[in-house]
């Protein structure tokens, strides 16, 4: 079993189903309200949980209802909580998310996220020295991100980022990562001086550049590849990303190849559509062994 720490979010994610999104200024009547867990730290954390791997989440959330219910999911997934702090300053994260038309648009509030530190990190460190795979995302401070890349890179642990929601990443952080996993749109601000090929050609076997229902893109020394996504009915597209991500990095930490691998994490994000919610269809190792 391959050990993953997931240094990241936790949020609730309140969801609104409509058959329209409203335009600024309009109002329109939704179909369906519910709350259900969410981050994309968590959400990282449960999908690489129910794929098989030993995971230990670093992360925090406010002492409130949500923080509660936040908890008890990832226990109820097998994650070990053990460095997910809480805080009575500040809200538990949220995620307002809009499923209409056929996709989603989120606003996320980081909350009690912004108090993933790197002291916070630090408390771990000996935890994180033992494992297979990190991997970050960017709802938790830039700082954190920082640090994270630099004990990956001094300690020579693999480092999976996951430059999601897009935010400008210095040069170090970048060469500090083992892979990127950027799509199109926070492909262009990770790298505004390059066209995607040379992006590509840059970083062979370590970018990645997801662009959705057409597959995921790298370079593998001698070519462009495009691992192509499989044909699911869609229902929910929400963590889709983050079932990659996870998928990814429990198949690369087992020693998978580059292909497989992502073959693998294709695999597990179209399952996970297929189910309402972010977590609602993140299948288990056997579901998407069984769909290769
Ligand atoms: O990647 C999907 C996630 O992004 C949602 O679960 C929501 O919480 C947002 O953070």
């Amino acid at each position: 079993m391959v050990k993953i720490c997931v240094i990241g979010s936790c949020a609730m994610d309140l969801v609104v189903t409509s058959t329209k999104r409203p335009h600024a200024g309009e109002t329109v009547l939704g179909d369906n309200f519910s709350t259900v867990p969410g981050g994309k730290g968590a959400n990282q954390a449960i999908a690489a949980a129910r794929l098989g791997a030993h995971v230990t989440m670093i992360g925090c959330i406010g002492e409130d209802f949500y923080g509660k219910a936040i908890i008890d999911n990832l226990i109820s997934n097998n994650v070990t909580i053990t460095f997910v702090d809480s805080t009575s300053d500040v809200s538990s994260g949220t995620a307002h998310i809009i499923l209409a038309e056929g996709d989603n648009s989120i606003i996320v509030v980081k909350g009690a996220n912004d108090k993933v530190s790197p002291a916070l990190v630090e408390k771990a460190l000996d935890t994180i020295k033992t494992v297979d795979m990190v991997l970050v995302q960017q709802e938790i401070p830039e700082e954190t991100v920082c640090y994270v890349s630099d004990i990956c890179h001094r300690f020579k642990i693999p480092l999976l980022l996951n430059p999601a929601p897009a935010r400008t990443i210095s040069k170090t952080v970048i060469e500090n990562a083992a892979y990127l996993t950027p799509n199109e749109h926070e492909c262009a601000v990770l790298f505004p001086e390059y066209t995607t090929t040379e992006a590509l050609r840059k970083y062979p076997n370590k970018l990645f550049i997801t662009e959705g229902s057409k597959g995921v893109r790298y370079y593998d020394g001698e070519q462009e590849v495009l691992v192509p996504t499989y044909k699911v009915n869609a229902i929910d597209t929400t963590g889709a990303g983050d079932t990659f991500n996870a998928a990814l990095a429990v198949a690369l930490a087992e020693g998978s190849s580059t292909q497989q691998s992502l073959k693998f994490a294709n695999r597990a994000a179209s399952l996970s559509v297929t189910k309402f919610g972010a977590q609602g269809g993140m299948p288990t190792r056997s579901e998407v062994e069984v769909n290769l």
